[in-house]
């Protein structure tokens, strides 16, 4: 078995050993066991389910592989056959024919085992690229072939193992790289693979497809991590869901053009490598220079979806986003833009603050337009000084009247991207990233070549002055363009963003970044290790956002999510919403309000103040509690309450019974579970109301128009108190209207309508 007391030295979380032969890496709810073979392969025994080390000999199936016309590492051996074996690593050229981790421009490779250490704490990385921090172990497995090594580095965090390469060269010539994978593992079974991909406005929409005998390729190219395919993924055994069955996480701690693939061999094994993407890859490692590849990260659970996502948001929490940021509760936030967009100036800006205040907002984020000649889209990216026109008392005199106010206040950049028309392209037209042909702009504006020690130091300079010129407490950091950087120059373009972030939050601590590149196009581990919340989409339908979120929430913490409430209908897909609704969505995130104040209704004002109040109540649980995905809903659980939400599209004629399915409730305690009261707009009604008014109402004349505004009714509310058995085995829900008028012992909710309820512990005994 484990060491379990080599375990509770180490904080009761993970082992790293080897032992009669058999790396063992060994996590809370995960294994991985890895041994060379005879002719110095690293072969993968396990990994999944927590066994010990010692189990090794269960996973053992090496005699008799090759056969045909394989290839065998010794003649008349048929256990040396590489393409049979379940490998952690391989090579092109000599006998591997699945895809290989690395390729050095046509020639072949063929490493072998050479030395191991385990090392008692997590090693830096000297390439800048961001890594997983906190207590872990790490193992260092060096291969060799003449004139290079590669060091393999295996790290555990609680349920999750990180792993990375590192290629040296220790001979006299230049390596030529066109590959380096962060990972490979060959998993014995077959597997569906799950990705999250989409585009702008429409992000994080899972994909599942069977793995088979074709690759199967997850990758972008558009010199981000991107919204068209995200980094992460899932690789679940077929009939597995939401509680139960086998499944695997798998992310990238990258930021840049990634690449994952997995591919069943003959003999059953899954291969599965991760890393930066190959394509038009090609780098020199020069003699005594190394490459590294950014982390991967992998975990298992045999309990479903659900095990991964929540092995996935520890993880996140608490190795990947800045350490201040762990638990820290965020502040709920006003952002001016979907309200504004270019077009205020400093008296909006404060009466809208001081609307924003008195809903309870607690930060004031001026988005998009405040500097340069950006009066639009075309011009005045680069150009970091205020404008006067719009700021006549500044950054520092708007920044002081909302500190009054009793707010926080928090600013927008773009800093890495230029418009042609801007002092900065005037003057420095070569700081633009281009190629050999005329430049392509994408919304107006060029991206900024960040290889350039230059230009770093420009962008350093401006974000970092302007930070130390007012009361900044919070950067909104935007992109909103696709890179013409390939393969190397796209990877040296995020170590130098890297680096940029780095020099400017680091020494800020106190500064909440929240990254956005055209919403969700770079929603990945990279950007979370700066800044511990990103701007999910410019999609902020509640509808859209039910499908974005819920995406997402498979591999990141809704701690992460920058969520806000907007104006209903919605600009992006004209559709009218119920605000209790949008704020539902909102509140399982970082909630925030985006629209304009001035045009609400006293009846919407009030709805969101109440909103606001039940969010800081709650905050906690909304923000770090264990999320779980339900059936037309999301739970979140902190100690003592658990939140649920569900959500409706389109409702039905007639409408059948309906039921509430919690999770994770302690079955033998009981729990009041009651409904957060919602009051129904008379409006809502239309020409029914002319039925039960006692005159002829006209359901568009101005009576009912003006009624609308001012009068409410209640909505039905369950109140119970039942054992989490029952609650989990789903409690029954109020009926929903079916055409018999207003009734309170019901559920009004029309389309789009949500509900939330509140589960809190009332004890054991019963009532
Ligand atoms: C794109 C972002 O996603 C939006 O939220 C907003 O900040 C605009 N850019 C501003 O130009």
């Amino acid at each position: 078995m484990v060491n379990y007391k080599k375990m509770e030295k180490k904080g009761g979380l993970f082992v790293i050993e080897y032992r009669d032969g058999v790396f063992g890496i060994h996590g809370q709810t995960v294994s991985m066991l890895l041994r060379v073979d005879p002719y110095g392969l690293l072969e993968l025994l396990h990994f999944g389910e927590p066994v010990g080390t010692e189990d090794a000999c269960a996973f053992d199936y090496r005699p008799g592989l090759g056969w045909g016309s394989s290839i065998l590492l010794k003649d008349g051996d048929t256990a040396s056959c590489p393409d049979a074996l379940g490998l952690a690593w391989s090579g092109p050229g000599r006998g591997d024919y699945r895809e290989s981790p690395l390729e050095l421009a046509g020639s072949s490779a063929d490493f072998r085992y050479e030395s191991y250490e385990i090392l008692e704490e997590a090693i830096p990385m000297g390439c800048g690229l961001p890594q997983a921090h906190g207590e872990g172990e790490t193992l260092k497995i060096t291969l060799s072939q003449e004139g290079a090594k590669l060091h393999l580095y295996f790290s555990v965090f609680g349920d999750v193992v990180v792993r990375r390469t590192v290629l040296e060269n220790t001979g006299e010539d230049t390596i030529v790289l066109t590959k380096l994978m962060s990972s490979l593992l060959d998993l014995s079974g077959s597997y569906e693979m799950t990705t999250f991909d989409g585009g702008w406005i429409a992000e994080a929409r899972p994909h599942t497809v069977p793995v088979l005998d074709s690759r199967v390729v997850n990758e972008s190219t558009t010199g981000a991590s991107s919204n068209r395919h995200n980094p992460g993924f899932l690789l679940s055994e077929p009939g597995a869901g939401e509680e139960y069955g086998r499944v695997y996480g798998f992310n990238l701690v990258y930021s840049g053009n990634h690449y994952a693939a997995a591919q069943r061999s003959l003999q059953g094994l899954t291969r599965v490598v991760q890393g930066i993407s190959p394509s038009s890859f090609l780098t020199r490692v020069e003699p005594g220079a190394v490459f590294e590849t950014p982390e991967a990260v992998m975990t298992f659970s045999d309990r479903g979806f659900g095990g991964v996502s929540q092995a996935m948001h520890r993880f996140v929490q608490e190795h990947i986003i800045p350490a201040q940021w762990n638990g820290k509760e965020r502040p709920v936030l006003f952002n001016s833009w979907e309200g504004c967009m270019f077009h205020f100036d400093h008296r909006r800006l404060v009466s809208l603050a001081k609307d924003a205040k008195d809903l309870g907002c607690e930060l004031f984020v001026l988005d998009d337009g405040w500097f340069g000649k950006r009066d639009d889209d075309h011009a005045g990216l680069g150009d970091y000084d205020v404008n006067k026109k719009k700021l006549p008392h500044g950054l520092k005199g708007l920044g002081e009247k909302i500190r009054e106010l009793g707010m926080q206040f928090g600013l927008w950049f773009e800093p890495e991207s230029v418009n042609m028309d801007s002092d900065l392209y005037r003057a420095h037209p070569d700081w633009a990233l281009t190629d050999r042909f005329e430049p392509l702009l994408g919304r107006h504006q060029l991206l900024l070549d960040l290889t350039k020690q230059e230009v770093r130091d420009y962008i350093v300079d401006k974000v970092g002055s302007t930070l130390d010129s007012a009361p900044i407490t919070y950067v909104k950091w935007d992109m909103n363009r696709h890179s013409v950087a390939l393969g190397e120059k796209a990877h040296s373009y995020i170590l130098g963003l890297y680096e940029v972030l780095e020099r400017i939050f680091v020494p800020r601590p106190h500064v909440l970044l929240e990254s956005c590149s055209s919403g969700g196009n770079r929603f990945d581990l990279g950007m979370l290790c700066y800044g511990p919340q990103i701007w999910c989409s410019d999609d902020t339908d509640p509808i859209e956002r039910i499908a974005i979120q819920e995406g997402l929430s498979y591999l990141y913490p809704q701690s992460t999510f920058g969520a806000h409430v907007s104006a209903s209908p919605h600009a992006q897909t004209l559709r009218a919403t119920p605000l209790v609704t949008r704020g539902n969505v909102s509140f399982f995130g970082c909630l925030g309000y985006e629209l304009d104040l001035k045009h609400l209704l006293k009846i919407e004002k009030q709805q969101i103040r109440e909103q606001i109040a039940l969010y800081k109540k709650y905050r906690r649980v909304f923000q770090f509690g264990a999320f779980q995905r339900l059936e037309g809903g999301w739970q979140v659980s902190g100690e003592d309450v658990t939140l649920a939400a569900t959500f409706r599209k389109l409702v039905p004629a007639a409408p059948g019974y309906e039921r509430l399915r919690l999770r994770g409730l302690d079955r033998e305690k009981r729990y009041r579970l009651s409904t957060v009261p919602q009051q129904l707009r008379i409006g809502q009604f239309g020409s029914l109301v002319k039925h039960v008014a006692p005159v002829d109402l006209d359901p568009n004349g101005m009576i009912l128009r003006i009624a609308d505004r001012h009068i409410t009714m209640p909505d039905g509310a369950l109140e119970i108190t039942a054992s989490g058995a029952a609650l989990m085995a789903g409690a029954r829900l109020l009926p929903v209207f079916r055409g018999t008028g207003y009734d309170q012992q019901q559920r009004t909710l029309g389309d789009f309508g949500s509900e939330l309820y509140i589960i809190e512990e009332v004890g054991n005994e019963r009532s």
